[in-house]
């Protein structure tokens, strides 16, 4: 899908491109998706080295920002010296914010405990740095939602990723300061609930991604994700909305650099 340079561009707002599943042709991706009208990458990381290989990457292409954190499944890794190096890491102007953090109940494979201190532990974090947080949930609405509310999580704006929950869920997170995030499962054909919620929504709360190479989209569903895909995320959303497609592309595009303020 390659677009004129005037055409309207769009943001992929999170994708793992330093996954190793994209070592041998990170490049090409990068390339097709700058030629296919994506002028930006948020690059997420889920682990200390993930998020120093997103940095890399962000060194190497001016299209990149990186989120740098440590990821539910990674949340026994966290200690004082892990915090200290993403407190280092978070400060780099590239790291445009903290995450991805959160809780993920469906595969468990940090203790439960351990999760909940690693996401309090970066939601400080990032206040300190001032900067927004990345949210990961999964199976853990209620818990993510009380700790956020507790901790005053969204006080620096913040991202609910890959949101595939119902309607009332999102208006509350709104509420607190974040936006929701929509990914390839939107355009499956059993995602009603996400259609619902993503017809429903005001346009400027909702942002678009791949969360590559994960979740592909309908069109290439099995297949590696890229950041090209995401076209196919606006275009549902566009649908959804009653929108151009060359309107939702802007309008998210633009959510996205006033939350992570770029
Ligand atoms: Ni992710």
């Amino acid at each position: 899908m390659k677009r004129d340079q005037n055409s309207v561009k769009v943001i992929d707002s999170h994708a793992h491109l330093q996954d190793p599943r994209f070592a041998s042709d990170v490049d090409q991706v990068i390339e097709r998706a700058c030629e296919g009208g994506v002028e930006m990458m948020i690059c997420v990381g889920y682990d200390l080295q993930s998020s120093r290989d997103a940095l890399a990457l962000a060194g190497r292409y001016p299209q990149i920002r990186v989120v740098a954190g440590v990821h539910p499944h990674d949340a026994k890794s966290m200690n004082d010296q892990v915090l200290s190096e993403l407190w280092e890491l978070g400060s780099d102007p590239k790291v445009v914010a903290i995450g991805e953090m959160g809780l993920d109940f469906y595969r468990n494979l940090s203790p439960v405990e351990d999760q909940k201190k690693a996401f309090r532990a970066q939601i400080k974090l990032a206040q300190e740095l001032r900067k927004p947080i990345v949210i990961h949930d999964r199976d853990a609405h209620a818990q993510v939602l009380s700790i956020i509310k507790e901790e005053k999580a969204g006080s620096n704006g913040g991202i609910m990723h890959c949101y595939s929950g119902h309607l009332p869920l999102a208006i509350e997170l709104i509420k607190e300061g974040f936006a929701i995030s929509f990914a390839g499962p939107l355009t499956y054909s059993n995602a009603k609930k996400s259609v619902e919620t993503a017809t429903r929504l005001p346009i400027n709360k909702i942002l678009i991604e791949t969360d590559c190479p994960y979740l592909a989209p309908q069109s290439h569903r099995g297949k590696r994700n890229e950041p090209l895909w995401v076209w196919e995320v606006a275009k549902k959303l566009a649908e959804c909305q009653k929108k151009s497609l060359e309107e939702v592309a802007y309008i998210t595009a633009n959510n996205t650099r006033q939350v992570f303020r770029i």
